[in-house]
């Protein structure tokens, strides 16, 4: 059972990606205002304002949230999907440019977003933060050591903001989904195959639900790790 997220204003960063579209749209259908930040944030078609920012730049993820307090009065949700995955790395490959790009792009990103919109939920009294982590880092997954340690730090900052912001009434959690993007090449089809669910997870349906959960009826939840995977990882 969700909540109506009617009068409550959502940000969702990597919004154009294949979750994160989902998840504006779930958002939108639940009532929330929705701003989508991507790259290119044109193709969300659900947001009341799509923002072209390279969440990598903290001058304009600033001028961002300034733009979504000074049109909507302030930010009641964020949540953080961007991420640009860097893969084929194994941990001996592992190149000091592969961090940059996986860490830039993913914690580095979202904990900026994370303390700008801090002060908008403070001032209306809570707020929910909803992080993207990956099964690739919680179970490891060889030959994706750069993506898993940008996953787990995601998480690990999650955790900390949860014990800092709790009385602030700001909850943050972190989901980790399984949408491929494309279940019906090879490798996600016989991944799909062999899932104890035996089929792929739905962005909006199964990832942006969770996420209104969390933004309504979920309110004594936080600093948690939730997978939305159809059980296909291993860690409990
Ligand atoms: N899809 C899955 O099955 C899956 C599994 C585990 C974890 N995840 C995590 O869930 C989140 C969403 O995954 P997805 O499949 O939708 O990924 P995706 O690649 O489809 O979407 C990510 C979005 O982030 C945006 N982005 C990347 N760098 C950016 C930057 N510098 N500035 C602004 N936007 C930027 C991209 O343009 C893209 O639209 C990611 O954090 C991913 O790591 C996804």
């Amino acid at each position: 059972m969700t909540g109506s997220m009617t009068g409550m204003v959502s940000v969702v960063t990597g919004g154009a990606g294949v979750v994160g579209h989902g998840v504006c749209r779930a958002l939108a259908k639940a009532g929330s205002t929705v701003v989508a930040l991507d790259l290119d944030a044109s193709r969300v078609d659900c947001a009341a304002l799509r923002l072209d920012v390279d969440l990598t730049d903290p001058a304009a993820c600033r001028a961002a949230v300034e733009q979504v307090v000074g049109t909507f009065g302030g930010v009641d949700v964020l949540v953080n999907m961007a991420q640009k995955a860097v893969v084929e790395t194994p941990v001996l490959a592992v190149t000091d440019a592969d961090l940059a790009v996986s860490f830039g792009t993913g914690p580095a990103a979202s904990l900026r977003m994370m303390q700008l919109c801090h002060p908008s939920m403070k001032a209306r009294g809570g707020g929910t933060i909803v992080n993207a982590g990956s099964n690739s880092g919680t179970d490891g997954t060889a030959g994706r050591a750069a993506y898993a340690a940008a996953k787990e730090a995601i998480r690990g900052i999650t955790k900390v903001a949860a014990k800092e912001w709790g009385r602030d009434n700001i909850r943050v959690n972190v989901v980790c989904p399984w949408v491929p993007s494309d279940p019906t090449v090879d490798w996600a089809a016989r991944k799909i195959a062999a899932s104890p669910m035996g089929r792929a997870g739905e962005a909006e349906a199964d990832v942006g639900e969770l996420v209104v959960y969390l933004a309504t009826t979920g309110r004594f939840m936080t600093g948690r790790t939730l997978f939305v995977d159809g059980g296909i990882g291993t860690f409990r």
